[in-house]
């Protein structure tokens, strides 16, 4: 059994074979796909697709890259598509100081709105950090994350920056960045997130995990990240996987 609780298979490097990528995630024994939106046509495309496919579910979203496209009629569609069937979280949603595709405070203040929008809707939160370790941390806790609960996505942090966030109520959801040679810092927080915290996912069609690197992400080399999480924590499979059941449940809601 495999979960992907990160992908886009709305992007449109799936857009010739989404299909066929998305039957052979079935055959791989990928069981449940969180496909998270990006912007406001990225969230009803992930929509249709949890509508079309038993195995995804969508979160909806715009991320800190689209953070600019935020207007006032926003916030009220995301509230319309909160409110459909398998949409379980908010995300994905954050900074990103990496790329700065948009302007810093538009990022903070889109962050914050998505947020407070999650709160009032109940709903858990994607979050996406690079390079803003503490900027997300000061706005979660200013946000009392703690009250709304979520993960942070390909979590890309320090320890230190792990418990924090653990100790606000967030799991820990590691990528394919754990099998690449130089990821020290992910083997690190890999090996110290207790199973009850932990979470796996793609990110595709980004982050492509060794020994595919390269080449298109999709949500079945998700086995390759459960793989070495499993080495570094000396594991079994199963054992991670029912952990990360358990953890899919209590964030998203969703019975697997
Ligand atoms: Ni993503």
């Amino acid at each position: 059994m495999l979960i992907d609780t990160h992908a886009h298979l709305d992007d449109k490097r799936f857009e010739r074979d989404r299909r066929q990528v998305i039957e052979q995630c079935i055959s791989d024994g990928v069981v449940c796909i969180i496909n998270a939106g990006s912007n406001i046509s990225s969230s009803i495309k992930s929509i249709k697709l949890a509508a079309e496919y038993p195995l995804i579910y969508a979160a909806v979203g715009v991320h800190p890259h689209d953070a600019k496209t935020w207007d006032e009629n926003s916030a009220q569609l995301l509230e319309t598509f909160a409110h459909k069937e398998k949409v379980v979280a908010i995300g994905e949603i954050g900074l990103d100081y990496h790329y700065d595709f948009s302007p810093r405070d538009q990022q903070k203040k889109v962050f914050r709105e998505q947020l407070n929008l999650a709160r009032e809707m109940k709903l858990p939160v994607v979050i996406h950090d690079r390079e803003s370790h503490g900027d997300i941390l000061r706005i979660l806790r200013e946000e009392s994350a703690w009250e709304i609960g979520g993960v942070m996505h390909c979590f890309s942090g320090s320890r230190d920056t792990a418990r924090e966030c653990m100790d606000m109520n967030l799991y820990i959801s590691l990528a394919g960045p754990v099998t690449f040679e130089n990821a020290r810092k992910a083997r690190e927080v890999a090996e110290y997130v207790p199973l009850d915290r932990i979470l796996i996912e793609t990110d595709c069609p980004y982050l492509t995990p060794v020994p595919h690197r390269g080449k298109r992400n999709y949500p079945g080399y998700v086995r390759f990240v459960a793989e070495e999480i499993c080495r570094l924590k000396g594991i079994e499979h199963d054992d991670l996987m029912a952990a990360v059941a358990r953890n899919v449940k209590n964030v998203f809601n969703i019975d697997l």
